[in-house]
């Protein structure tokens, strides 16, 4: 089997810096989409620790697994989930509006996965195209229509597109930058792509809900940059671009929408959103090392209590499985030291992960269809980020005293109370 390599990071991918803080060190983990099918093959585990830059404040993993090889065949499709169809809906109709598109406008998406954003742009007749480095996901937005190359997006990439397609009007990177080492790279090639009056639409994780969410579990090596506003300006500026819109969306556990553009361009600043967020991101403390200190005790303590919570539940005679073969619950099943043994399986609608095991713990992800069979008492919802969602969803398993463990931002239990009334009026 082939080595992955590991590099320790010595410069700030924004801002150049040397001068980190580390302030949060989650162990050896395994890497997080490596869903495996066979447990006799040996799994690779890699240091998984925070550090913030002194300079610009970018919060990053100490370390980068070169998983380049991972992304050419993903396990991760976007989810079914309507809330973020919505999402999904209400950028496209809100983008629209504001660059007058249409039958005219090209649409580029980094990270373009299946497709299900650009198929809104499409709806508007504009010209789409998805860029993607899997090829098993660019396939299935391929065979739905959707123009993608299969590659990562690189400035040369950027050059090539332009090339072939004329500049884009909108470009769109949702979830997707934080995956990526070279970020002068990408923002050359969106300066590269982008027309002149175009907008670059950045969805990222924000770290001020990371932190208010105590999410450490979106931590996993996939993850190698974590930004607040006043970072991403940083880094636009460099290349002539600047922020001139954010908004807060309650998806994936707490994300902005960073709109970006050419700095001589028409677009202004706005600044009701961007000022005062950068405002916020310094009077949180942000911009000091004991902010970071203070989110790894809280950490810390956040890991032992899950690790307690559920070794109680099962102590009850409970059975326990997960919900969502997540990424985040990789992380959050390992730091906190949770025995492998304590859930069944892992309930999970994503076909391409049905049939393994979760990487590291063995634990095997089953259909949605066969998990209704074999129905827990408790589920652990690692998916936690779409947590209402999923209670909808659910109501028949809580209606029948079933219940939810939901781990983040502190363990609480939801549901039972059907059984403990029925259980009571029975005695
Ligand atoms: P994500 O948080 O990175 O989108 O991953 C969530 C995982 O949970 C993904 O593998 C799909 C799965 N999932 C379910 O199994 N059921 C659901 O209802 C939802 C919304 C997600
Ligand atoms: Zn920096």
């Amino acid at each position: 089997m082939q080595r992955t390599r590991v590099t320790p990071v010595r410069s700030c991918r924004v801002c150049g810096a040397e001068d980190w803080h580390t302030f949060l060190e989650l162990g050896r983990v395994p890497l997080a989409n490596s869903f495996v099918t066979d447990e006799s093959v040996p799994e690779q585990i890699f240091p998984l620790a925070l550090m913030s830059c002194r300079s610009c404040r970018l919060m990053s993993l100490t370390h980068v697994v070169d998983e380049h090889d991972l992304y050419e065949h993903y396990f991760y499709v976007s989810s079914p989930s309507r809330l973020i169809h919505w999402h999904m809906e209400g950028l496209a109709a809100h983008y629209r509006s504001r660059l007058d598109l249409g039958p005219d406008s090209l649409v580029v998406e980094i990270g373009s996965n299946n497709g299900d954003q650009l198929s809104k742009f499409r709806e508007f007749g504009c010209a789409v195209l998805g860029i993607d480095p899997a090829r098993n996901i660019t396939a299935q937005a391929r065979a739905r229509g959707i123009d993608t190359v299969t590659d990562f997006f690189t400035a040369e990439v950027a050059k090539r597109v332009r090339a072939g397609h004329g500049r884009a009007d909108l470009m769109m990177a949702r979830h997707v930058i934080a995956h990526i080492d070279d970020l002068h790279d990408v923002v050359a090639g969106v300066r590269e792509l982008l027309a002149p009056d175009g907008l670059f639409v950045l969805e990222v994780p924000y770290l001020v809900e990371l932190i208010n969410r105590r999410a450490f579990d979106t931590v996993y090596h996939e993850h190698l940059s974590y930004f607040l506003v006043s970072t991403l300006q940083r880094l636009f500026e460099r290349f002539g671009m600047r922020v001139v819109d954010v908004a807060e969306f309650d998806v994936h556990g707490g994300s902005i929408v960073v709109t970006i553009a050419h700095a001589d361009s028409r677009h202004r600043v706005n600044p009701e959103t961007v000022d005062a967020r950068v405002r916020a991101e310094e009077e949180a403390g942000l911009f000091r090392d004991e902010a970071y200190d203070g989110f790894a005790d809280i950490v810390d303590r956040l890991r032992a209590s899950l690790r307690s919570s559920l070794l109680d539940l099962r102590e009850e005679g409970l059975r326990l499985a997960g919900y969502g073969a997540s990424a985040k619950g990789v992380t959050l099943l390992t730091t906190s030291q949770v025995p492998p043994g304590s859930l069944e399986f892992c309930s999970d609608t994503t076909p391409e992960k049905q049939g393994t095991l979760v990487p590291g713990l063995g634990i095997p992800v089953i259909s949605p269809e066969e998990a209704r069979e074999r129905e827990p008492d408790v589920y652990v919802l690692l998916a936690w980020n779409y947590r209402d969602e999923i209670l909808a969803k659910e109501a028949d398993f809580l209606a029948r005293g079933g219940r939810f463990f939901i781990p983040i931002p502190e363990p609480q239990l939801v549901g039972g109370e059907r059984a403990a009334i029925s259980s009571a009026a029975r005695s």
